[in-house]
């Protein structure tokens, strides 16, 4: 045995919808303990900020980055660094993405001052790609650390497919750690732009969410489609279409899986555009 932590505990508890029953939960915190958890049929969960998890749980195992994977260098690599742009030392896939963010403002480094607001962890961040109209993941990657049962490789952006909400890395291949690529500025220019991409947020609900449940289907806003069938405020148990964007399903306190998967059923019934599921649905 490797030493990784096994833990049977409720999902809920990790996700920001607050939903999810009781699974058998790895902390792994190096390569050696990551591997022995990918010995058996396992799943990934990162800040659980895009996921929609059955009350029964899963019967995989879900494998958490923590300790040394959930740490980040931010020292530039004298190597690959120049005057106007640093790569990072290594910033694990467990590193919880508001921080960083806000700590790269400090520093005056930018790149990924876009993502603000977003609550992930940095390997969940880049594995879809998340980001907003004012920059994603992928504006400051420059080598991402990929492990699967077989192997682990260090790849570069322009190795991926990547694109909207997506980075081209197949489901279960665990982004374990990343090094940043970041251009040198002001701690005010990066604030100034952060503040900027976070204005747009205003209009977002502050209850428990898993954030955006539709992808935007070429360019027109999910959320104005929904609002526009009318979807506002539809309650199924106590999951709701939020009033003030309708994009967003909340818990209004105690929801199920079902309540929300009866909900993307009636915005899916009554809205005439097909959309595709930003959320995952697990099991
Ligand atoms: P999780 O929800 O834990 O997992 C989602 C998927 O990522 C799963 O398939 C999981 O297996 C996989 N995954 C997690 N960690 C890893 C890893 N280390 N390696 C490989 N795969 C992994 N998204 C946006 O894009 N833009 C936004 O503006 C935005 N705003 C949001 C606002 C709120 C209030 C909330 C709650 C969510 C928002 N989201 C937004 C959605 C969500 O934050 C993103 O989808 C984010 O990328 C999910 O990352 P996570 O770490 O929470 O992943
Ligand atoms: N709108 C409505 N009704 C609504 C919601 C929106 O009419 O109920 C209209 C707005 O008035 C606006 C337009 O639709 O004219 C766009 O809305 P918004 O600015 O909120 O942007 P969005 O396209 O709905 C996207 C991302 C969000 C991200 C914001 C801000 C997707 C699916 N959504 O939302 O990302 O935070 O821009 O940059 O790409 C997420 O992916 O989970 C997410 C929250």
């Amino acid at each position: 045995r490797t030493g990784a932590r096994v833990e049977r505990l409720p999902l809920a508890r990790f996700t920001t919808l607050g939903v999810g029953g009781e699974s058998e939960m790895w902390f792994v915190s190096d390569h050696a303990q990551l591997a022995e958890a990918m010995e058996q049929p396992y799943r990934i969960l990162g800040g659980g900020s895009n996921l929609v998890i059955a009350d029964e749980g899963v019967p995989e195992r879900v494998i958490r980055l923590s300790g040394p994977l959930a740490e980040r260098d931010l020292e530039p690599d004298p190597h690959l660094s120049s005057e106007g742009e640093i790569v990072t030392g290594w910033v694990g896939g467990g590193v919880p993405l508001p921080g960083l963010i806000r700590q790269l403002q400090k520093l005056g480094l930018s790149n990924l001052e876009g993502t603000v607001g977003i609550p992930a962890q940095v390997g969940g961040a880049v594995w879809m790609n998340a980001g907003t109209r004012y920059g994603e993941m992928f504006d400051g990657l420059h080598t991402i650390e990929i492990v699967t049962p077989q192997e682990t490789r260090q790849v570069t952006p322009a190795d991926l497919q990547w694109g909207y909400r997506n980075s081209g890395i197949p489901r279960n291949h665990v982004v374990s750690r990343v090094r940043l690529r970041l251009r040198r500025s002001t701690p005010e220019a990066v604030l100034e732009k952060m503040d900027f991409a976070d204005n747009a947020r205003k209009g977002q609900p502050k209850m428990k969410t898993p954030g955006c449940a539709f992808k935007n289907p070429g360019g027109v806003s999910a959320g104005q489609l929904i609002d526009e069938a009318g979807l506002k405020g539809t309650r199924v148990g106590n999951a709701l279409i939020a009033p003030e964007h309708a994009n967003f399903i909340v818990n209004l306190g105690g929801a199920t899986a079902a309540d929300v998967h009866a909900l993307l059923d009636v915005i899916r019934a009554r809205v005439p555009v097909p959309m595709e599921l930003e959320y995952e649905l697990w099991p």
